[in-house]
């Protein structure tokens, strides 16, 4: 095809460049407009970019008055709510950034915009791009590891506790499990092909967030910087689920699927001090099982590649508009770990097991 298709910025602050870099580089899509709130601020930011055409607004809502077929939503995560809603009910196309909401109900709200509208809403999960996470989805969902009944993810950081915006309840709904804890969630629910969730028994804590030796904002962090979570899913799956954004510890292990046939343990590629948190990207993989007469383990060869995960799922996006085709990665699927997110925070809050809250019509 040869439609050339307008893309807007909504938000132009640091995860904006990455947008907008990757939009440029295709001979199809043109970024015609950007927008924050900040007066000025988009301006600057189409001029460093050589975006000197680009029409620049202090309000999204300006900018959604123009004929655009998509839009990158890249604010903080308090606003993307207002900004998907308005952005689908003017009929664009959305990418947002993670974690896809604030509250579950934001994220209902904006998939039934999505709905209404017969516009796409594509959450901005980069991990999804790696060839070696479709590898694994292949492996899980071949069946090679029989009945998969217990799933183990999540990370931890030694130290690595953001300040500003992230630690305020109200502007980023919750700490670590929503700031990195979403990566973890979406790398085994997607593995898994999206199961169930129904129940949530979770523990959250803030000792290091709340105390002035670890964090300068310690009288304003009001979010997790620990939690941990055992979640039950239909077909008699349960996913333990870790996170946390400091500890006395270098990590809090691998990513595990045990099944009847066989296991098998992933582990991520970064290194340093945050390596023990998911990263997009696959160190190794491990299959554990029977056979030889025996206990054997296997390495499962990974995918050599050099993707730029950031770029390819701007890239999809950008395809699937000019394509007319469905979302990469829908809203449907990342409102899922929304509500487990939500499950955990009630939990958490009421030391009980409490019921994840689907909404029938969209789960
Ligand atoms: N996918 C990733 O790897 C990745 C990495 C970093 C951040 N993020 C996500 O990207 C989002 C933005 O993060 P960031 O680090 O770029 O933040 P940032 O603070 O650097 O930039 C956000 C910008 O949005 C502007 N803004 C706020 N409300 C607005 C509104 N209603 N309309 C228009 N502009 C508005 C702010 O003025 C600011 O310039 C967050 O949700 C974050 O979780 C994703």
């Amino acid at each position: 095809m040869n439609r050339r298709i307008r893309i807007g910025i909504i938000g132009t602050g640091g995860i904006a460049r990455f947008h907008a870099e990757a939009y440029q580089k295709l001979d199809y899509a043109d970024v015609v407009a950007v927008a924050d709130v900040v007066p000025g601020r988009a301006r600057q930011f189409a001029d460093s970019l050589g975006l000197t055409e680009a029409a620049s607004f202090d309000s999204h809502e300006e900018l959604l008055k123009l004929d655009l077929d998509g839009v990158s939503i890249c604010t903080p995560n308090v606003s993307h709510h207002r900004t998907a809603v308005d952005s689908l009910r003017a009929g664009k196309n959305v990418l947002l950034e993670k974690p896809m909401s604030v509250t579950l109900e934001q994220a209902v709200e904006m998939v039934q915009a999505s709905r209404a509208a017969d516009r796409m809403l594509t959450i901005g999960f980069q991990p999804r791009y790696d060839p070696n996470m479709k590898k694994l989805q292949e492996i899980v969902q071949s069946g090679r590891l029989g009945n998969v009944y217990y799933v183990e993810t999540g990370g931890g950081r030694r130290r690595g506790m953001p300040g500003g915006t992230f630690i305020r309840k109200e502007l980023a709904g919750a700490g670590a499990m929503a700031d990195i804890g979403c990566y973890s969630l979406d790398f085994a629910l997607n593995t898994l092909g999206h199961p169930r969730p129904l129940t949530v028994s979770a523990y959250t804590s803030a000792h290091f967030g709340r105390n002035p030796l670890y964090h300068p904002e310690a009288s304003r962090f009001e979010v997790e910087d620990f939690g941990v979570a055992l979640v039950r899913f239909e077909n008699d799956l349960v996913l333990s689920f870790k996170i946390s954004w400091a500890m006395h510890m270098d990590t809090l292990g691998a990513t595990l699927f045990l099944g009847s046939d066989a296991g098998l343990k992933v582990t991520p590629a970064g290194t340093g001090p945050w390596s023990g948190v998911w990263d997009g990207k696959i160190g190794s993989m491990t299959l554990y099982h029977d056979d030889f007469g025996g206990h054997t383990e296997t390495r499962v060869p990974l995918v050599e590649h050099s993707v730029n995960l950031f770029q390819a799922k701007v890239h999809d996006f950008a395809e699937a508009v000019r394509d007319g085709r469905p979302a990469p990665i829908p809203g449907e699927q990342i409102l899922i770990q929304q509500a487990i997110i939500d499950g955990v925070l009630r939990s958490a809050d009421q030391r009980r097991e409490v019921s994840v809250e689907l909404p029938p019509s969209l789960a």
